[in-house]
């Protein structure tokens, strides 16, 4: 580190974003103290579990950083006052859920833990400290924050002769890492975003990345163009899977195959071949919101047209996953009331234990709703969070569990693939097979399983985008 003065960094929320991306800071600079605190008691207690596969977050290579830097110089607590208040510079990592009730509920951000986490830091910072929004936010977010730590300011200044050196200044650094390889993202990153509005405070935040990006990496903005920017990327990344995704339906009907399309089109390095396979829509905790912000941002500018235009990237990841209940339905000879399905996947894509946003959650309650009963298996999420996004379904004994994929095919009609987990592709088929009713159906909504081989067993088989 270029400025010797900075020691300590504390991370407000030690959630999916702010856990590794502290443990990677930590693991690239030593010399540093990072404290990620957290209101969470039973979260931190995990974090700080002596049994590293019951960390709360799942990321490859996670538990290795964890094991080398914890208690060295990366520290999980519940004592958010008293981190803020030794912090040179302060991570804001929390969550910001899209509103469900008010102006601008369904698609605004609900901005109450950013507050209070500003609110905290205005009242126990003691000095010169550096604010840096980690969290996805709406533009402009940053003003609010300006806002309420500069009141802070004034009020205990007069207050605490002790406080009268206590400013801010705020920096934003959107997180452009994705779950199940954040550890790698954070240590390779494409590119390093710092908005701020002052040279001092963005050379800080850059000196911490410096220690182990290049600096042609970081790309330094004013405090708008990051947070736009974040927005942006987000939507950019999510259109383009409803753009394959909506062509996935088209190949359907028509004959075409949407890997062949998806490679022939990603083959132009125009276009790209990331981001285009097909499946069962996005979930995850921030495509939809975001681009529902922007929806929001750009009807709060009269920029209707450009507000209907990112909305329709969320109504076809709607319809998609409707789609794909429906013709699950449909090949079912049309009802689903006394037949059990195996359901393969509950996290929003592999690799990950998170299921906000999960496309299996819609697509399972489509079909509970007709009244079938579903065996769950996923490798990595467990039966606690799979029932919790039903608690609302009346037939409990209609959702079940179980531990491994094989136990959750006993006499069911259909096997529903909707993560596309490497072990899927490995399972032994035909001793599934043997345990269905038939006839057997597996529905390949990740494209990832070998149909052909499929077929010869004796399934009948459906996949995304094939005729
Ligand atoms: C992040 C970003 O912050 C969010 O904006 C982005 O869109 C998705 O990723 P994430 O880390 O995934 O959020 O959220 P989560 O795993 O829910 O972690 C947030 C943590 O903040 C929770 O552990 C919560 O307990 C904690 N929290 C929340 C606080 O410590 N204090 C608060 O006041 C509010
Ligand atoms: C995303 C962004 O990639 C990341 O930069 C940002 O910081 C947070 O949001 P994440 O939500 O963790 O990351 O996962 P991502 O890999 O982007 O996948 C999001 C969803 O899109 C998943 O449900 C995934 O299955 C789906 N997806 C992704 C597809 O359906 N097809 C694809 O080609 C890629």
């Amino acid at each position: 580190m270029q400025n010797k003065s900075i020691k300590n960094i504390c991370c407000i929320g030690a959630g999916y974003v702010g856990g590794p991306t502290m443990s990677v800071i930590a693991a690239n600079c030593p010399k540093l103290r990072i404290d990620v605190v957290d209101i969470n008691v039973e979260k931190i207690n995990s974090w700080n579990s002596n049994d590293l596969s019951k960390l709360p977050v799942f990321e490859p290579g996670l538990e290795a950083l964890i094991k080398k830097c914890r208690g060295k110089n990366l520290f999980f607590s519940n004592k958010v006052e008293e981190s803020i208040a030794n912090a040179d510079i302060i991570f804001i990592s929390v969550n910001t859920p899209t509103k469900t009730k008010g102006i601008g509920a369904g698609f605004a951000s609900d901005l109450k833990w950013i507050e209070s986490s500003a609110r905290q830091i205005a009242k126990f910072a003691r000095k010169h400290t550096v604010v840096v929004e980690k969290s996805t936010l709406p533009v402009k977010t940053a003003e609010t924050i300006k806002t309420i730590l500069n009141s802070a300011n004034k009020k205990n200044s007069i207050k605490n002769i002790e406080n009268n050196n206590k400013t801010f200044s705020i920096v934003s650094n959107p997180e452009f890492l994705a779950e199940g390889t954040a550890i790698e993202d954070l240590q390779n990153p494409d590119r390093v975003l710092i908005g701020g509005e002052d040279d001092y405070s963005i050379n800080l935040i850059s000196d911490i990345y410096r220690e182990w990006v290049d600096s042609e990496k970081i790309i330094t903005t004013n405090l708008w163009s990051a947070e736009l920017s974040k927005l942006v990327a987000n939507a950019f990344l999510a259109q383009r899977i409803s753009s394959i995704n909506s062509i996935s339906a088209l190949c359907e009907s028509t004959g075409a195959n949407i890997n062949e399309v998806a490679q022939a089109v990603g083959s132009d390095s125009r276009i790209g071949k990331k981001f285009l396979n097909s499946g069962p829509g996005f979930g995850g905790s921030c495509f939809k919101k975001d681009i529902l912000n922007l929806v929001y941002l750009s009807r709060y500018y009269g920029l209707n047209e450009v507000a209907d235009y990112w909305e329709q990237v969320v109504k076809i990841n709607l319809w998609q996953q409707r789609r794909i209940s429906s013709l699950v339905i449909r090949n079912l000879f049309g009802t689903l009331s006394n037949k059990k399905l195996a359901i393969f996947g509950f996290s929003f894509k592999a690799n990950t234990n998170d299921t906000r946003e999960s496309p299996s959650i819609n697509i399972s309650k489509d079909l509970l709703q007709e009244g079938a009963k579903l065996n769950f298996y996923d490798p990595k999420v467990n039966e606690k969070q799979i029932l919790n996004e039903f608690v609302e379904i009346i037939d409990k004994e209609n959702v079940l569990v179980s531990e491994t994929a094989i136990k959750a095919v006993e006499g069911v009609d259909a096997v529903l693939v909707l993560t596309e987990w490497e072990e899927f592709k490995n399972l032994e088929w035909d001793t599934i097979f043997k345990l269905m009713r038939k006839p057997a159906w597996v529905f390949d909504s990740r494209n990832c399983l070998d149909k052909e081989a499929l077929i010869r067993i004796g399934f009948k088989v459906w996949s995304l985008g094939n005729a």
